[in-house]
């Protein structure tokens, strides 16, 4: 029996990392899923991945960050699957590395408006259409950041933090009709966001160190698996977590 067989999952920032290993994960697994991204070209080649290997995806062009598009990355899924299950709100950008005083306000605006006001619209509007279908899951990503803190990248930690307080008020409103809300917490993930962020060398600020617990980075793979389990009936009792998937990232001293 597969986890997700037959549910119908939207997964933003399909195109890439996180996003792109979670969607092949679930389409493994059985799920229907509708792929969101700016990036058309290298969502669409996700969905034709998926395809190929025999499962069923379709792609959508969504910006997160416009209440237009993510309305319609949802009203694909119910004119294409008749419905949704699982809401990955996946898509985030880390924004520029640079301290306080010297952060650019634009930036600040942007982050914000992709990293937070996103998932709230992405919760928003899959809630909407759950509570038309019976219930559902809904996991976005936040960051360790969100409780560390990374400095140099204010907007971007205060986004995460905000996703986990987001995540926790969507759990109780919506408990009692069966819409469970989750985040996970990445670590150090080996995607082409972390190579970018490496590659940044300021010279006002730390640059996030590799500290995770157990050796080696973390792989895209591994939060697949972390939100195929919170997407399938396996977590049918968990609601309102943050889950970190971080090597003991957040327990090391
Ligand atoms: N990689 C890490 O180390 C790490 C750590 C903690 C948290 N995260 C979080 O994981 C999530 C996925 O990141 P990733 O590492 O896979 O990054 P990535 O850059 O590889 O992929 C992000 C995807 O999101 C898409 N995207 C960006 N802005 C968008 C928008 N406005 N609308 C729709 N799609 C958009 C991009 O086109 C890309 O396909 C992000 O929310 C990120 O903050 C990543």
């Amino acid at each position: 029996m597969m986890l997700v067989q037959d549910k119908v999952a939207v997964i933003t920032g399909a195109a890439s990392g996180i996003g792109e290993s979670t969607a092949l994960r679930y389409a493994e697994e059985g799920a229907k899923v509708v792929a969101a991204d700016v990036d058309v070209e290298a969502g669409q080649a996700t969905v034709d991945e998926i395809e190929d290997d025999g499962g069923e995806a379709t792609f959508v062009e969504t910006n997160v960050a416009e209440e237009d598009d993510v309305k319609e990355m949802i009203e694909t899924a119910v004119s294409e699957y008749g419905g949704i299950d699982v809401l990955f709100n996946n898509a985030g950008i880390e924004g520029p590395l640079s301290t306080f005083a010297d952060y650019d306000m634009d930036s600040f605006d942007q982050v914000v408006a992709v990293n937070l006001r996103g998932v709230f619209m992405g919760i928003k509007y899959g809630i909407e259409a759950m509570l038309a279908d019976g219930g559902g899951s809904i996991i976005s990503t936040s960051s360790i950041a969100a409780d560390s803190g990374v400095m140099g990248r204010s907007a971007y930690s205060a986004t995460k933090a905000g996703v986990n307080g987001m995540t926790r008020v969507a759990a109780m409103e919506y408990a009692e009709d069966d819409i469970r809300v989750n985040t996970v917490l990445p670590g150090i993930v080996e995607t082409p966001m972390h190579h970018r962020a490496a590659e940044q060398k300021p010279d006002r600020v730390t640059r996030f160190e590799v500290s995770e617990a157990m050796q080696g980075k973390g792989q895209p793979e591994r939060l697949a698996d972390a939100v195929l389990f919170l997407g399938s009936d396996l977590s049918a009792r968990i609601t309102g977590v943050t889950l970190p998937v971080d090597g003991g990232f957040l327990i090391k001293p």
